[in-house]
């Protein structure tokens, strides 16, 4: 997309395209020819398999639409009758549910890959947040689609989430009556949700683009977390990396129809399959599984406002993030305490995924029932959400900035290449001592 291009048209109706619109030179350069890393690893499949994920969910989500109803009277009705009567109804709503969660363990993977390799420092901090605002898209769409079906947690869930915006002093009740289009969650609700549903992910895939160009201007960042200085350093992205995403991708297919044909509601709530009803709340609200840390930070606040800003602050933090690291040295890998911290704050996003799948409630874990011990009354979910909640917002903005500062980061190769021109193994004469070891 920038820089030098290699296309040399073939044919004569490519000649005559390249002159009026060089879309063919575009796609050469940027998914050919491009130069990559050589040293790239699986983390760095997940991109791909992200773009694969959306492509899913447009399809699907375009057909399901063709059959469903978004009215309070039809919807769930609508979705049973996409499931039995439709033509293969079944497997475009199961794709489609089970693809929302397999977008989400896509992008956290892409996220976690990010955070350890550093690949949100300069020069890729607009790459970083037009991620970050990929992610929150994703999010809204997430929660906006879940209502769709109108089943018990549908409802439930959008009249607990749309009521967070009360907690907002002033103008907070106006701005829940304004989502709503009345005075309840309720058939104007479910109208714009499905509208917006609708149109977010159009919006997504206008952001990918800019995403993918804000990637190929610097080019990839890679596990060794050094600039490319050489072309020694790259291979061109065809055919290197289109197999190895293209493997990856397959693999990732294999676990999707895992879930798809085999556990298909594995990752949903029976809950749901109930009609929405609001004179009948369920005991236990519960969002989708990639919402539940931050479920448990909101709860893990006992002050409402305070819960809601601790929630969005989560958020927030990415997109920070490129300015709260303070280090120079891009990839953990030269970074031993770096990595420490960064393992423990993976562990904590766990902590507060259980914890916010949980009751709060001392009898639901248990084992960890006896485990109250700052008070006796706090009960051990919570406990553990305010620790974990505790330590996601120390690890930006006290480690991040102070460890960048006062760490002693082991020494960065020169270049991609040389930690492995200068390994043992490829040096001439142990080259050929052990061919087996070569290439
Ligand atoms: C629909 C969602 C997304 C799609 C389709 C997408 C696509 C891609 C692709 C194709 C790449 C290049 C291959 C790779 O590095 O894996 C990439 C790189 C990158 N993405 Fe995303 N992405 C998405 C969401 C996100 C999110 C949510 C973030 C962060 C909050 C993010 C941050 C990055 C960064 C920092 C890179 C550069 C990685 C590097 O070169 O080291 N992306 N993305």
């Amino acid at each position: 997309m920038s820089g030098h291009s290699n296309y040399e048209p073939k044919t004569g109706f490519e000649r005559w395209l390249d002159v009026r619109l060089p879309v063919v030179r575009l796609a050469y350069d940027s998914m050919v020819d491009f130069p990559t890393p050589k040293n790239l690893n699986y983390w760095w499949t997940f991109g791909g398999i992200l773009a694969v994920c959306l492509v899913i969910q447009i399809v699907t989500g375009v057909v399901l639409a063709m059959h469903y109803v978004p009215h309070v009277d039809y919807a769930f009705n609508s979705v049973e009758r996409i499931m039995r009567d439709v033509n293969y109804g079944w497997l475009v709503r199961y794709m489609h549910a089970n693809g929302a969660s397999m977008f989400f363990i896509a992008v956290y993977a892409h996220i976690f890959r990010g955070l350890y390799y550093g690949s949100y420092k300069a020069p890729r901090e607009v790459l970083w947040i037009l991620g970050c605002v990929i992610y929150l898209l994703m999010m809204a769409t997430a929660f906006m689609g879940y209502v769709l079906p109108w089943g018990q947690m549908s409802f439930h869930g959008a009249v607990v989430i749309t009521n967070l915006f009360g907690a907002i002093p002033v103008v907070g009740p106006s701005i829940t009556t304004w989502l709503w289009g009345g005075f309840a969650v309720d058939n104007p609700t479910l109208n714009r949700f499905f509208s917006l549903h609708y149109l977010l992910p159009f919006m997504i895939a206008g952001v990918v683009v800019l995403h993918i160009w804000a990637l190929h201007v610097p080019g990839n960042n890679n596990p060794a977390g050094v600039e490319v200085k050489s072309k020694a350093d790259t291979v061109p992205f065809h055919p290197y990396y289109t197999v190895k995403d293209g493997f990856a991708i397959a693999l990732f297919m294999v676990m999707f129809a895992c879930f798809v044909f085999f556990n298909p509601n594995a990752l949903g709530d029976a809950v749901n399959y109930v009609k929405g009803n609001p004179l009948v709340t369920p005991a236990h609200i519960v969002p989708e599984w990639y919402f539940l840390p931050f479920y448990a930070i909101l709860r893990a606040i006992p002050d409402k406002l305070g819960g809601v800003i601790a929630m969005f602050g989560a958020i927030a933090m990415l997109f920070a993030l490129p300015w709260l690291d303070t280090s120079k040295v891009k990839s953990m890998r030269y970074r031993p305490a770096a990595k420490l911290y960064f393992l423990i704050f993976v562990v904590a996003c766990f902590v507060l995924g259980i914890c916010g799948g949980q009751l709060p409630d001392n009898q639901v874990i248990p084992g960890l029932s006896t485990f109250t011990l700052i008070d006796a009354d706090l009960n051990s979910m919570v406990w553990l959400s305010r620790v974990a909640t505790l330590y996601y917002f120390a690890y930006f903005l006290i480690v991040m900035p102070v460890l960048g500062l006062t760490e002693t980061p082991l020494p960065q190769p020169e270049s991609i290449s040389e930690p492995v021109l200068s390994h043992p193994a490829n040096a001439p004469a142990g080259a050929a001592a052990s061919p087996e070891k070569r290439g």
